[in-house]
């Protein structure tokens, strides 16, 4: 490593192999402003992995587990205010408000710009800046797009290499004149000569803002998951929304960044079919991604392309590509066990890096729901004792695993295919508790954009605030839209109609989906997870034009004896708790459908407004 330069300029030492001056005069322009002490160019190598985790070991921002039971594993505990994306402090820099849209926060670009100069003027003094190159897609697909995040933390730099191809193929991929993201992050914790550092640096004062026009992205103050890893939300999703939506706006068939995980399903006769499905963060995408087929599922077979973020672009042949951007999973580790996610927890025995769950007395994790009953001591994930007895939680609720995506047993063949796969249906759900039914078909794209656009969802942990009040979320993309919502509805509409012109096109079929629907005594009636499979199955048969349905007032939903229920006791009376339509529930929430069209009026697509005029007759009738 170079020897720190106080005071001065730290020399850039760019590697020989990278060909882009472009890229090495924005480094050295970024180090003139934040004055790190050394600049660090990442290789993405396995040695230089290990390397910076034992450096993070050294100085107590990780701990090494158990070697034997958990190998090169590590658990990072965060400071307990840095613990979940910051959506009251992300912002979309666009020219104008209307730009950003009124479900955006919004700074003119200028006075963001003076705001955050003042911030990063200084920010890694005492620290390393890492230069970390990202490929969000397979190196070179004509679906991925490049990135380079320049931060001051060492955990983002591994976290990463885990989470994006990470590393020097990327410049080859760049060349001298190749477009990349320039992604800039800071703990916002620079160090006073012989300061000592802390376990957790990071600053009560953050900012994770988005310039969509310059493509740039600059986060300051949190070293937590999508608020620093700048490859998945600020990117992948803010960022790269905008992209497909400008692609289209300047004559290109457009594109979708989007909140979805991506799974193949294959029956028996090895018919295969790719879904891609949006939920909101923390309800269970993970889960679904690596679905176990109940045990009278003979034959068929669950296996993942993506967990969280999907890029979708139309083919020359009318189906719509899929990629997943990430190389990675970054999951939400509290009620993960061999029960509910057997693929999962296999996929982390090793190689893993923990995030503020809890340490065992023999240097293993634990978090709730891992096991019952609860170990009879652990270190919480603030680093106090904790017993069955205390009031606490041993792990935050949004406690989270960063895992290659290569160590899941049930990866898709073509999970890194550069070509992508091509999309059959969407499925969106959200977290209700009443109202939303198991399953509906739209009838058609404009029908099923209608429903994506009205989710809700009862919110989680995931974002820091209040947790498990309804709001809408549109696409499962509320704090991840890197543009105006209306305008992000008419493109889907716009992208709708022209697949559809495409001489043999289909369209994916569109369904929408509630797991979490309650008795009245508060539990849930839906099993949920393997058996998320019966509902998939009946998609399934409904796109090969198999399975019976029932039209209803907003679609189609499968009677009883429409779903496969061979090994699950349930009874057509609790299948009617979970799909009834509570006509009086459905006229209060279409009030809130409205109040969400006041607030995206300008510029609302029309054909969303007829259909909700077309669900208020039929309500009425
Ligand atoms: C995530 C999220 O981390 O949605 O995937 O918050
Ligand atoms: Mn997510």
């Amino acid at each position: 490593m170079n020897q720190p330069v106080m005071g001065g300029v730290a020399p850039l030492n760019a590697p020989a192999y990278i060909k882009q001056q472009k890229l090495i005069n924005w480094v050295a322009e970024i180090a003139a402003l934040t004055k790190p002490d050394r600049i660090y160019w990442c290789d993405g190598s396995q040695e230089e992995y290990d390397r910076l985790c034992a450096e993070m070991v050294a100085a107590g921002t990780m701990k090494k587990l158990n070697q034997e039971k958990r190998p090169n594993s590590y658990l990072a505990c965060s400071d307990p205010t840095d613990v979940a994306r910051v959506e009251d402090r992300t912002f979309i820099c666009s020219t104008t408000k209307e730009q950003a849209g009124p479900t955006n926060n919004w700074m003119d670009p200028a006075e963001m710009r003076a705001t955050l100069h003042p911030l990063f003027d200084g920010c890694m003094t005492g620290r390393t800046m890492y230069v970390v190159p990202f490929s969000m897609g397979p190196l070179g697909s004509p679906i991925a797009h490049i990135g380079v995040e320049l931060s001051d933390s060492p955990y983002v730099a591994v976290n990463m290499r885990t989470m994006t191809r990470m590393g020097k193929a990327v410049y080859d991929v760049l060349g001298t004149d190749g477009e990349f993201v320039p992604c800039v992050h800071t703990v916002g914790a620079p160090l006073k000569a012989g300061q000592q550092d802390v376990a957790w640096p990071c600053n009560s004062t953050k900012y994770i803002v988005h310039y969509p026009e310059t493509r740039e992205i600059w986060s300051f103050g949190s070293g937590y998951g999508g608020n620093a890893l700048l490859g998945k939300k600020c990117f992948a999703l803010r960022i790269a929304s905008n992209m497909g939506f400008q692609d289209a706006q300047n004559g290109g068939a457009g594109w979708l960044a989007e909140h979805m995980l991506i799974l193949g399903v294959e029956s028996p006769e090895g018919k295969k079919h790719y879904v891609a499905a949006a939920f909101p963060s923390a309800c269970g995408k993970t889960n679904f991604a690596m679905l176990i087929p109940p045990g009278t599922f003979n034959g068929w077979k669950i296996t993942t392309i993506g967990d969280d973020i999907a890029w979708i672009k139309p083919g020359a042949d009318g189906k719509l590509y899929a990629i997943n951007p990430e190389a990675g999973y970054f999951g939400v580790a509290p009620g993960t066990n061999e029960k509910t996610n057997y693929n999962c927890m296999a996929s982390l025995r090793e190689n893993t890096i923990f995030t503020n769950v809890a340490l065992t007395d023999d240097g293993d994790v634990w978090w709730e729901g891992l096991s019952k009953p609860a170990p009879s001591h652990l270190i919480d994930w603030q680093g106090k004792d904790w017993t069955p007895e205390s009031t606490g939680k041993a792990a935050h609720p949004n406690a989270r695993f960063t895992v290659p995506a290569t160590q899941n047993p049930v990866i898709d063949a073509a999970w890194d295919d550069p070509a992508g796969v091509p999309i059959s249906a969407f499925i969106f759900g959200g977290r209700r508790s009443t109202t939303v039914p198991l399953v509906t078909e739209a009838r058609n794209w404009v029908e099923g954009v209608y429903m994506a656009a009205t989710m809700g969802s009862e919110t989680t942990a995931a974002a820091a605030g209040q947790m498990g009040v309804v709001r809408r979320d549109p696409f499962a993309m509320l704090p991840f839209i890197g543009y105006n919502m209306s305008d992000y509805f008419q493109h889907w509409l716009d992208l709708g109609k022209k697949v559809e012109k495409i001489e043999g096109a289909t369209l994916p079929k569109i369904f929408c989906v509630n797991w979490f629907r309650t008795d009245e005594q508060g539990h849930f009636v839906w099993p949920g997870f393997g058996d998320n499979m019966r509902v998939l199955k009946w998609m399934l048969e409904r796109i090969e034009g198999e399975a019976g349905g029932v039209e209803n007032i907003f679609g189609t939903t499968p009677r009883f004896g429409d779903i496969h229920w061979d090994g699950m006791p349930f009874s057509p009376e609790e299948f009617e708790t979970i799909t009834s339509i509570d006509k009086d529930a459905w006229r209060e929430e279409l009030k809130l459908h409205e109040e969400l069209f006041t607030k995206l009026a300008y510029r609302l697509p029309a054909e969303l407004t007829a259909v909700k005029a077309e669900l208020e007759k039929r309500l009425a009738r």
